[in-house]
């Protein structure tokens, strides 16, 4: 900027002063106007100036849209703001001449809208650049392969417990469960077996210490049910049971049986016999054909075995059967008068039956698993079968 020559004339009073025609402003930064000889420094040229240098400002603002953001909202208090440039313009316009005022004015407007303008399509770009960003940044893409969830199943044998579950409970069974570590008393001697009764010798055990055991077989439950429950009793009591069998492909020394136990007045063999026939036909199917064997258990008088008619081959003899035509299911009987007498049931006023479902054997004939192992080994592809 050349430095500035102001011409001055005497006025009327004789005081020399600039001739107002002649004065320009320039707006001063740190606020106040510097009157300027006219022609020195041109108002439109002023503006212009502002204008460029609030374009070139805008232009070259941070790629990054946060910074951008901020860096435009500083511009606008610079050029737009109360203490702005373009505002010190537009103050000044009182010492302009009627004449340059609207032309000022007209110009300073167009200034202020150009700069606002571009602040803000600069800030709509930012805008659609953030959103466009996050967009990308979220993006899903729908062609991707999807996650498959391994929906886990059940056990074949807690399908086949379900199923027993269901058709007990449909004849008014109800479930009861009682712990596997079982008090002697309650596996062995309130079951009429006592201490040297051949019987133990079948079920040998691991044993806690000398009176407590893990149980051998579901029955205990007769006895902790008819202690605590005065007949009518309906009950269903699955669970896991153990002896001290190696392992091979038909034992474990963990499997799991079904107990069954229903004491009422008059309950006589033939509801014994009414009952598991019913269960035999609903868990094979309507044409299963029954037969009860004889048999002794020492907590059941008379005692029996159930068979059913072998499904694979008719009863002709096959492997499934073992050629016998006949597939043993489950142990049965009337509940011991000694038993009954145990638990504190008047064995003169009640009578009631029992059986014991071994449940491994029922699941291994259901899905022809040959080998009792691979219930127990969880391997992932033997359970997905199922
Ligand atoms: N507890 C017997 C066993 O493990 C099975 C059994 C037979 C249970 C006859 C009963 C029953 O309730 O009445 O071999």
């Amino acid at each position: 900027m050349r430095p500035l020559y102001l011409r001055k004339v005497p006025n009327l009073f004789g005081i020399w002063v600039v001739p107002r025609k002649e004065l320009s402003f320039r707006p001063n930064v740190g606020g106040g106007i510097f009157y300027l000889y006219k022609g020195e420094i041109d108002m439109k040229e002023m503006l212009e100036k502002i204008k460029s240098a609030a374009q070139a400002e805008i232009l070259g603002i941070s790629p990054e849209p946060e910074k951008a953001a901020a860096e435009l909202e500083n511009l606008r208090i610079k050029y737009l703001g109360k203490k702005g440039e373009l505002t010190a313009v537009l103050r000044g316009m009182g010492a302009l001449s009627a004449e340059e005022r609207p032309l000022v004015g007209k110009i300073a407007n167009e200034v202020r809208e150009f700069i606002e303008e571009k602040i803000e399509s600069a800030k709509a770009e930012i805008e659609s650049a953030m959103s466009a960003q996050k967009l990308k940044e979220e993006k899903i893409d729908v062609t991707m392969p999807g996650k498959k969830n391994a929906a886990g199943r059940l056990h074949p044998t807690a399908q086949v417990l379900e199923e027993i579950k269901d058709i007990f409970i449909g004849l008014g069974f109800s479930i009861a469960e009682g712990p596997d570590v079982e008090l002697d008393y309650y596996n062995f001697e309130a079951l009429n077996i006592p201490k040297n009764h051949p019987a133990r010798d079948t079920q040998d055990t691991f044993y806690i210490n000398e009176n407590t055991v893990l149980r051998t077989q579901t029955s205990p439950m007769q006895v902790r049910v008819m202690e605590k429950t005065q007949p009518p009793i309906r009950i269903l009591a699955p669970g896991r049971v153990y002896r001290s069998d190696a392992v091979d492909a038909t034992h474990s020394p963990v499997f799991h049986q079904v107990e069954g136990l229903v004491v009422d007045k008059g309950v006589t063999m033939a509801d014994l016999k009414g009952t598991l026939d019913l269960f035999a036909k609903k868990l094979y199917g309507e044409e299963t054909v029954t037969r009860f064997r004889p048999h002794h258990f020492p907590f059941t008088e008379p005692s029996a075995e159930m068979d059913i008619r072998c499904f694979s081959c008719g009863g002709k003899g096959c492997r499934l059967c073992k050629n016998e035509g006949w597939i043993e299911i489950l142990g049965a009987g009337m509940v011991h008068p000694k038993v009954l007498k145990n638990c504190g049931i008047d064995h003169e006023v009640y009578s009631g039956f029992a059986f014991g479902i071994g449940l491994e054997r029922i699941v291994m004939r259901r899905f022809d698993i040959r080998d009792l192992r691979l219930f127990f080994e969880n391997d992932i592809r033997f359970l997905k079968q199922f």
